[in-house]
């Protein structure tokens, strides 16, 4: 095992809500980094800053010096025009993969989408799938992680409830019986630094799921807790043409996709490979 001060690491996304997290994490631990993003970020004392607005692999590799494993962190779940599942889950990751032969780096660590298999129909699985084979087939160390929601501050989730608190009420979309099984973003930090650090996570497919399954409705009476607020029950249909139908709308088609997908994980197994308890939600939220 190579000790945390002696490791090179690099992570892509850098400044999006995972990555600022593991950073933070990688960064405690000594590690030294090397921050990828589009645009400015707020990098730390010991981590380069490498901007690169189009991903451009000569530019990158020029300063990434010697490091032990890339962190792969880009990707979106909803698309635009301009920013498609295959051009940014796909492609960028082939991307990255290139990158990695190009400066011999040999370890890769990817998140995933709870429930993506080689049966996935939603285009966000499906892009997701296909990113997983090519990050499989390229040769690599690889960890994949496969993640229910991600929650701690300012995660999507939160962001979106926080919203529509503002708001004044809370719409969950159909029964909201469906199930998620949340994990906190300090603990997808250490599962990502061991994923790094021990051979047991090496060239596998492991589902990052937390120790708890809760339905959505459940979960909006977490997140709201005392407060007086309106929960809605939206119908199906209506939020399927909702999500359609307009881009800004609360919850969007794949994430309609996610939730009804009911897609719960196997805890115990990601237990097993990590030395350090996991946070329920009730100590998260
Ligand atoms: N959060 C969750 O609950 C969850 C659940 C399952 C899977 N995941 C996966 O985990 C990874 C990190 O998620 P996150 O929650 O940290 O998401 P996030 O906050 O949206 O960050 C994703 C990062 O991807 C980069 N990105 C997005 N579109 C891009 C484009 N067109 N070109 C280049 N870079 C682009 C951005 O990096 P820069 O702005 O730094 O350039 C962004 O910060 C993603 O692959 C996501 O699909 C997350």
């Amino acid at each position: 095992m190579i000790k945390s001060k002696e490791l090179r690491i690099a992570v892509t996304g850098a400044n999006g809500f995972v990555g600022k997290n593991t950073r933070n994490l990688l960064h405690k631990k000594g590690v030294m980094l090397f921050g990828i993003s589009r645009k400015n970020f707020l990098n730390y004392k010991y981590e380069s800053k490498i901007i690169s607005p189009d991903f451009n692999i000569n530019y990158i590799s020029s300063k990434l010096k010697n490091c032990d494993a890339l962190i792969h962190l880009i990707g979106t779940g909803r698309q635009t025009i301009a920013s498609t599942y295959e051009s940014v889950n796909v492609e960028l990751t082939q991307k990255v993969l290139q990158l990695c032969k190009k400066t011999k780096i040999k370890k890769i660590v990817y998140i995933s989408g709870l429930g993506v298999s080689n049966n996935s129909v939603s285009s966000y699985f499906i892009s997701k799938y296909k990113a997983e084979n090519e990050i499989i087939n390229s040769g690599l160390d690889y960890t994949i992680l496969r993640a229910s929601y991600i929650i701690g501050k300012n995660d999507p989730l939160t962001k979106n409830l926080n919203g529509q608190i503002k708001s004044g009420k809370i719409i969950i979309p159909g029964s909201g019986k469906y199930h998620l099984q949340p994990i906190f973003v300090n603990d997808v930090a250490k599962v990502i630094y061991n994923s790094v650090t021990s051979k047991k996570f090496s060239n596998k497919i492991i589902e990052l799921v937390g120790p708890e399954t809760v339905t959505f409705k459940e979960f909006v009476n977490l997140f709201k807790g005392k407060t007086k607020l309106k929960i809605e029950n939206m119908d199906l249909e209506y939020a399927y043409y909702n999500a359609l139908h307009n881009q800004a709308s609360r919850y969007g088609v794949d994430d309609l996709n996610i939730m009804i997908g009911n897609f719960v994980g196997n805890h115990n197994k990601l237990k097993k490979l990590c030395d350090f308890k996991f946070k329920k939600i009730r100590e998260i939220l």
